[in-house]
């Protein structure tokens, strides 16, 4: 990491760079819109983000996910607001109700005469790229990005033994954050804040027991934790109410492993459940974050479950990061603030940073390379 230093102030407080990154590194690449069992049945359908482009989700009759711009084409009304659901056998625009089938064909075009129209075919929706990974739904607004498997790469190796295609979500917290979505991620990637602002944690986990992975390809930055001794989980208590998730061996049910898929999903794969993070710019210096604690089904379903004991405790922690991230985010506004360096336990900032910084240089989403003589 030598000399390198963090990303330029603008990185950070410029609109401009926002509007980059959300052409370039969201609609460009592969966002992660929320979990499978959102638009698990036919019909079902739903309205989320990519980065300036809005898309619909839904299941076709078929069975088939299909995505398409949340744009009527008759003057551009959304089809459903960002975040609504609908169940039915067609995208119906609200405004002057065109109506779509669900491969994205026109249905019907009140009082324009659909029978009569040249070539209704060039009015149908416009289609998005989308695909599934663990359980997750992703969309390619802009269509450009490699196949979602190679952006993946070595990740669905890493996080198999979860099966996180299985896990159902048994809580979702919701945080609106004063700062630029990197400044959350950044801060994600390293335990060195963790003895000074999160003690809880540190009862549980070991804080500087932090490993991050080097392994290729793929388009993600992440590591392993270990747990403290005489905890099972993260939990306030270190206790495990529930079983550990089926299949994990005995070394994965003593850490827990984070890891970013780029963008905007974090993953924290712990012995029992698996918490979620998928941050959401709203502007340069604002973030919504969604999370997310998926367990197994045959747990959620065990009497007298109550996910509160994983929910609260990062909810916690949680409160704790985003204080700090709020914080740094205010000293990034002064334009005295200069970019500062990266501590030898800070390499998975490093990684994120050297694969953003490629990516503004119009390079392929890379893992910044570490020295071969460094060491923690
Ligand atoms: S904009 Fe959708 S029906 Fe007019
Ligand atoms: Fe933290």
């Amino acid at each position: 990491m030598g000399d390198a230093r963090l990303l330029p102030r603008a990185a950070y407080v410029d609109q401009a760079v926002l509007a980059w990154e959300r052409e370039h590194l969201f609609d460009g690449g592969w966002v992660c819109a929320g979990r499978t069992a959102d638009v698990a049945r036919p019909r079902q359908q739903l309205a989320v983000r990519a980065g300036v482009t809005g898309v619909v989700l839904v299941r076709d009759d078929g069975g088939l996910l299909r995505a398409f711009a949340n744009h009527c084409r008759h003057r551009g009304h959304e089809l459903l607001a960002c975040g609504e659901r609908a169940e039915r056998g067609a995208l119906v625009c609200p405004y002057h109700r065109w109506s779509f089938h669900l491969d994205g064909r026109l249905r019907s075009a009140p009082r324009v005469g659909e029978g009569t129209l040249a070539d209704p075919e060039s009015l149908a929706l416009v289609p998005v790229e989308v695909a599934e990974w663990g359980g997750w739904v992703f969309v390619n607004a802009d269509g450009t990005a490699p196949p979602l498997a190679d952006h993946v790469g070595a990740l669905d190796g890493i996080v198999a033994p979860w099966r996180t295609d299985d896990l159902v979500v048994a809580a979702t917290r919701r945080y609106d954050l004063a700062a630029n979505w990197k400044v959350a991620i950044e801060n994600y990637h390293e335990c060195a804040h963790c003895p000074p602002i999160h003690p809880e944690l540190c009862r549980v986990t070991v804080a500087d027991s932090g490993r991050n992975f080097r392994t290729e390809p793929g388009a993600f930055v992440g590591g392993t934790m270990e747990l403290a001794g005489h905890a099972a989980t993260m939990s306030a208590d270190g206790r495990r109410p529930v079983p550990p998730l089926p299949g994990l061996s005995a070394r994965e049910q003593r850490q827990v492993l984070y890891v970013q898929l780029f963008p905007n999903l974090l993953v924290a794969l712990h012995p029992d459940y698996v918490l979620t993070h998928r941050i959401e710019p709203v502007d340069a210096t604002r973030s919504t974050v969604v999370c997310d604690w998926l367990f197994h089904p045959d747990t959620v379903g065990s009497p007298g479950f109550d996910p509160a004991y994983a929910v609260e405790f990062w909810d916690l922690v949680n409160r704790q990061d985003w204080a700090a991230v709020e914080s740094v985010q205010r000293g990034l506004a002064s334009p005295l603030f200069v970019p500062g360096v990266f501590a030898s336990n800070e390499d998975a900032v490093y990684q994120f940073a050297t694969m953003t910084a490629g990516a503004y240089l119009g390079g392929p989403l890379r893992r910044g390379t570490l020295p071969d003589d460094f060491t923690r």
